[in-house]
């Protein structure tokens, strides 16, 4: 039986007190209850039969691991709609440990952070469970069957990915993201055990209500003191304590209400965090204690002026990513994230939507860290299927479970603004889909009642007026799940000449555009003329046989999908109504699997802002021109041209009332953007040399930039993104290699082959150069260049020191740089 027992905040103030800024206990913080189990695992590709076999192959390595990323591109391997082109399989995991005999008085539990897909696993043969779901955490108890002392014990981990496809895009396979072994006494704050909220919130104070859960798994009743602290900067702001008693055997729950002065708000400027920490003392002992990120904001959604935070209008400039990490696949690594959004930032990125799926939590703790508007998203269907063997066959049993899983432990992120509760599932359009809608919205109130629910549509609403972008066959029936009453944000997935009549069609529902743009474009491949508009594929559901013989597609933003849009025209709309909460673009980087327009040879999307490599594409300049105040001149395209051939020169710029473009010092005229343009250009005769820009303010120059025709590729430029990496075991560091000539210009249609060594404690954790159709392995030593550029990524050994990383190509001038290890 569950006793709930509510301890109210005048009870509370009894106990509360604040305590002055210097009176910090930031060391008692530091306990951890939970620590990384990653390490020294066997793992075994294949089927139970070859796996007892005495000369089954197991092979040592550590966790997070993506098994399909290391093997080959085939178009056998549908590991995504036509593409990703990567093998599924069966895998085991099995990892042996010891445990000290005095942790036997204690609860020992497991957590994975997400598995690929549908897990079975054992504990000293003992069956703990099954997940199917690939991306939801889970947790199990394996008190119950442990050895201590110097029996080992050993952990047996089935992954199933062998049934494909089971997804629209790449999933990766294995254990993927980090494990943990998490031990606490049998009187405790329970996974995801806390809630925190802030039901006011104001410049000068704020209320901070914490509700916790307590466990009891003793053979006794327990008494005890729950003491509750808010931690500012390791600088603890104030405190407060509640008695509490709980039955064997029981749960409980206890509501702590504290004000904290002056908060330091939330924003995505200056995302400033909080930790409350709760401690379970009994008898003046501290017997568990469990931290609970924070933030405290204001916000809402708004039928007239969008998204309001902390009072203040924030337009979301948002994309969707999908989980996996380009050449490292799937396997989740801290910095590798972390990257991805400091490049998205550097755009003026303020909103990811997790497409369409459950994060990794590394994920979630970057986003409240870095000021970052996120969507998170649950299901990409329901019970209906979008492919063969997909999450719809574990519907019925597990959705309310995953749901519930999911927000449960993400409800405290800052950085989470909406949840959505599904990603164009087909029941949209029945009256199944609104049924199923409200029960997602009914479980996530439930569980979280203070962020809104959306889902995303295609689209919210279909009028044949606006049946530009689907161009259905049949007249559409009326969104169901749109008008269901279960969502409080219309999510728009494209339809963007609706977007207009928003509020005529949903006067009371505030706008998200959960899905835009799906432009697509080849980093470094230009078309002229650029001005035309390309739709690839020419319709949704027709096949494509148009486009180029090589599978490239123009970086000039002039080539959509028919049910998307340029970069500058979605932009325009959203940036035009302020009833227009934003946006999220479909995508900031390109991802495995879903090569739209091309199928196989291709494997990975064009979609991308910035490529798999994490190159940025040329329209990534135009958001960073409209989105930061950082001055922005970026020229495209490159200066290699047939001599004569007429060309196109586009400039992207701020800050600015103009830009001159000069041809080898001659004048080609001064132009401005006119109206709501988000570009300039000119269009003559291709003549080689120095193409320079100049932008002026009040005809003060503000930037200067030339694009230089490059000679023949003569030399290897490696710039590393950090040059000091920690030696965890873990860090990266990203380089940069660019093919140039003997001058120091890149050689924009360079793709040489490069090779890469590495002497010192650091392995090659990646190679990749952005190029959709490249089959060669992320995971070699060599990989070809695409338009002059590759990246390697090198992972850090555990040992401190200097690490020396040669380029070289035949006749090429080779490179080295070195990575120091701290
Ligand atoms: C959307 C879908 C995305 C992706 C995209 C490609 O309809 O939600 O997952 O497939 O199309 O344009």
């Amino acid at each position: 039986m569950l006793q709930k027992r509510y301890i109210f905040p005048a009870l509370i103030l009894f106990f509360s007190f604040l305590y002055s800024c210097e009176n910090s206990s930031s060391e008692a913080r530091q306990v951890e209850r939970k620590i990384s189990f990653n390490e020294d695992w066997q793992f075994f590709l294949g089927d139970s039969s070859k796996m007892a076999s005495s000369e089954a192959q197991w092979r040592t390595l550590n966790v997070p691991h993506d098994w399909s990323i290391e093997g080959d591109f085939s178009p056998e391997h549908p590991a995504g709609v036509g593409g990703g082109a990567l093998p599924g399989g069966l895998g085991w995991y099995k990892k042996s440990f010891t445990l000290a005999a005095k942790d036997s008085t204690k609860l020992t539990a497991v957590t994975f952070d997400g598995v690929y897909q549908d897990s079975e696993i054992w504990i000293n043969g003992s069956y703990l469970g099954n997940r199917p779901n690939g991306y939801i955490g889970f947790q199990y108890d394996l008190t119950p069957y442990l050895n201590y002392g110097d029996e080992q014990n050993e952990i047996l981990v089935k992954v199933n990915n062998a049934d494909q496809p089971n997804s629209r895009w790449y999933s990766g396979s294995g254990i993927y993201r980090n494990v943990w072994l998490e031990q606490t006494d049998k009187l405790h704050v329970p996974q995801w055990g806390t809630f925190v909220t802030t039901p006011k919130v104001s410049r000068d104070s704020a209320l901070v209500q914490v509700e916790v859960r307590l466990a009891n798994k003793y053979s006794g009743v327990k008494n005890g003191i729950l003491e509750t602290s808010l931690y500012y900067k390791d600088q603890e702001v104030a405190s407060v304590t509640a008695e509490f008693e709980i039955q064997a055997q029981d749960t409980s729950e206890v509501t702590q209400q504290i004000t904290v002065s002056q908060p330091q708000l939330w924003s995505t400027e200056d995302p400033q965090l909080y930790s409350a920490v709760t401690r379970i003392k009994v008898e003046g002992e501290v017997i568990d204690q469990y931290t609970t990120q924070f933030g405290i904001r204001d916000f809402k959604f708004d039928l007239e002026k969008g998204f309001i935070l902390n009072g203040e209008q924030v337009k979301i400039k948002g994309v969707n990513n999908h989980h996996d990490l380009g050449p490292l696949g799937a396997a989740v690594n801290k910095r590798a994230i972390e990257r991805q959004l400091e490049i998205m930032k550097e755009m003026g990125v303020n909103g990811i939507r997790t497409a369409h799926n459950p994060p990794a939590p590394e994920l979630l703790e970057l986003t409240d860290k870095m000021g970052f508007i996120v969507m998170a998203e649950s299901f990409d269907m329901w019970e209906r299927a979008k492919t063969e063997n997909a999450y719809s066959n574990f519907w019925d049993e597990w959705h309310e479970r995953d749901m519930k899983d999911m927000l449960l432990r993400d409800r405290n992120h800052p950085s989470i603004f909406i949840w959505s509760i599904g990603n164009e599932v087909p029941e949209q359009w029945s009256e199944r889909g609104a049924e199923i809608g409200r029960e997602l919205a009914r479980i996530t109130k439930e569980v979280d009642p203070t962020r809104p629910v959306t889902a995303g549509m295609n689209p919210p609403v279909h009028t044949n007026e606006d049946d530009v972008t689907l161009q259905f066959d049949e007249p559409q029936q009326p969104n169901a799940l749109a008008g269901s009453g279960a969502l409080d944000l219309i999510g728009y997935n494209y339809a963007h000449q609706t977007y207009p009549k928003h509020q005529v069609n949903f006067p009371n529902t505030p706008f998200i555009a959960t899905e835009t743009t799906s432009a697509l474009a080849t980093r470094g491949y230009y078309e002229f003329p650029s001005d035309t508009t390309k739709i690839w594929p020419v319709r949704w559901d027709l096949p494509f046989d148009g486009g180029n013989a090589d599978n490239t597609v123009s970086a000039f933003d002039q080539v959509r999908t028919p049910w998307g849009s340029t970069h500058e025209t979605t932009w325009k709309i959203i940036k035009k109504h302020d009833f227009l909460s934003g946006f999220y673009i479909w995508t900031g980087f390109d991802y495995l699997g879903e090569p739209t327009p091309y199928g196989w040879p291709s494997r990975s999307s064009y979609f991308g802002i910035v490529d798999l490599a994490g190159f940025p594409k040329d329209s990534y300049y135009m958001y960073k021109s409209e989105w930061t105040n950082e001055p922005v001149l970026h020229l495209l395209p490159h200066w290699n041209w047939e001599e004569g051939q007429t060309v196109d020169v586009w400039a992207y710029y701020n800050n600015a009332d103009e830009v001159e473009l000069f041809l080898n010092g001659e004048s080609m005229g001064t132009k401005k953007k006119q109206g709501d343009d988000l570009h300039v250009m000119w269009r003559f005769p291709f003549k080689k040399g120095i193409l320079k820009a100049v932008s002026r303010k009040d005809g003060q120059v503000v930037l200067e930039r030339e694009v230089k025709t490059a000679g023949e590729p003569a030399m290897l430029k490696m710039q590393p993104d950090r040059q000091t990496i920690k030696a965890d075991g873990q860090d990266l560091s990203f380089i940069t290699v660019n093919i140039t000539d003997e001058d120091g210009t890149i050689a924009p249609r360079a793709n040489n082959v490069i090779h890469f060594e590495v002497t010192g404690n650091a392995e090659i954790a990646g190679v990749a150069s952005g190029d959709p159709t490249s089959h060669e392995s992320f995971k070699g030593s060599s990989h070809s260049a695409l338009s002059g550029k590759v990246l390697v990524i090198i992972r850090a050994g555990k040992e401190a020191g200097p690490v020396e990383v040669t380029a070289t190509a035949n006749s090429l001038q080779i490179a080295t740089t070195t990575i120091n290890l701290e």
